[in-house]
């Protein structure tokens, strides 16, 4: 007998994500380096400091000002959680409940389950050519829904659009952003900035201009803190209000609060890894161009998709070779294709001596 929770809970898959132990980990896309010892340490020495006894801030007050000071945004529009993965489901409570949530596909696995989590009509418009987001199509789906919503109370609902895109790497350009920007009135506009470091200039300035738009960021990946599990939202203060209600109180840790602290008290350690590893996926991208079936993509990220002919077959002979990637082939539209994390020099060395190509 089914336990007692919602059809929609019932309906819904587990999160797609087995662990596997390999000696070189390129599967999920984090750091492949720590937070510098220094560092480590003073965040040792500020908990230890610190009093354990009692709640932190209530909304992670201070948390968003040194966040906001970093990233150039009124701390009264930061919403810092448990990670972004947790203010996907947010942003689909906040705006996409009993109403839609669009957005591309193939794309980050979230978004469409926590659309059938929540009990959101989920709309995803299929890439277009070389994994293109397809803004035309998206700006479609918000006409035909206009007609069919009118008269209803509430939002049309949230879209999501990765930028740059996951997992395939691609980079929608910000003029599509803006358009889609001005033609998304009525629902919240979710840009993913995850992997944003890797990317050039990000999607800041247009969401200045428009309250609707949200913006989402996580320490898990240039910053290499996924352990701590800390990710916030960059919005107008209205929508961040909001949204704040949503969010458990006292939700950030003292550890996570006290590790961001420093993390961006000394943000060019960042910087560095961040150059390190585009000039990384450069040249791991250049020497897969001589694999003799292997299609590797261009990625504005800090990982490569690649198509082979059997994405079960590379998988397993990379694996027997030391390093773990991730199999994308469930995905629509990736038949084929695996995902490799951009790792340090050496660990770029053994995946692509694993690959049988030599390390140019
Ligand atoms: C596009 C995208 N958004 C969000 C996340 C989640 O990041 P976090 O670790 O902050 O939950 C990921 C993680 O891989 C991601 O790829």
């Amino acid at each position: 007998m089914n336990p007692p929770v919602r059809a929609a809970v019932l309906a819904s898959p587990e999160y797609p994500f087995t662990p596997v132990d390999a000696p070189i980990k390129l599967d999920q896309n984090e750091s492949s380096l720590d937070l510098p010892d220094a560092l480590k340490a003073q965040v040792l020495e500020q908990l230890q400091a610190l009093t354990w006894n009692r709640y932190p801030d209530l909304n992670g007050e201070a948390l968003s000002a040194a966040i906001g000071a970093h990233d150039g945004w009124p701390a009264a529009g930061t919403v810092a959680v448990t990670g972004s993965n947790m203010l996907i489901a947010l942003l689909v409570q906040l705006a996409g409940m009993g109403a839609r949530v669009l957005t591309v596909k193939p794309n980050f696995a979230l978004y469409a389950l926590d659309a059938k989590l929540w009990g959101a009509e989920l709309i995803e418009v299929p890439l277009g050519p070389s994994f293109a987001t397809d803004v035309d199509a998206l700006i479609a789906q918000i006409e035909a829904g206009r007609e069919a919503l009118a008269g209803r109370v509430g939002p049309a609902g949230v879209i999501f659009v990765p930028r740059p895109h996951a997992p395939t790497g691609s980079l929608c350009a910000l003029s599509d952003i803006e358009r889609l920007a001005q033609a998304s009135q009525g629902w919240l506009l979710v840009v993913d900035e995850a992997y944003h470091q890797f990317a050039g200039p990000s999607a800041m300035d247009i969401a200045r201009r428009h309250e609707h738009v949200v913006l989402l960021r996580t320490f898990s990946k240039a910053w290499g803190l996924a352990g701590a599990r800390l990710g916030y939202a960059l919005t107008s203060e209205v929508v961040a209000r909001q949204l704040r209600k949503l969010v458990a109180p006292f939700a950030v840790s003292v550890f996570q609060s006290v590790c961001a602290h420093v993390a961006l008290a000394h943000p060019q350690f960042m910087h560095d890894r961040v150059a390190a590893t585009i000039a990384e996926r450069e040249r791991v991208f250049k020497a897969l161009q001589a694999h003799p079936t292997w299609k590797v993509l261009p990625s504005a990220a800090n990982f490569l998709l690649i198509r082979t002919p059997d994405a079960a077959q590379a998988y397993a002979s990379l694996l027997s070779g030391g390093v773990l990637v991730r199999k994308q082939d469930s995905y629509f539209g990736l038949q084929g294709c695996i995902r490799v994390t951009i790792g340090t020099r050496e660990e770029n060395d053994a995946f692509l001596r694993a690959a049988g190509l030599s390390a140019a």
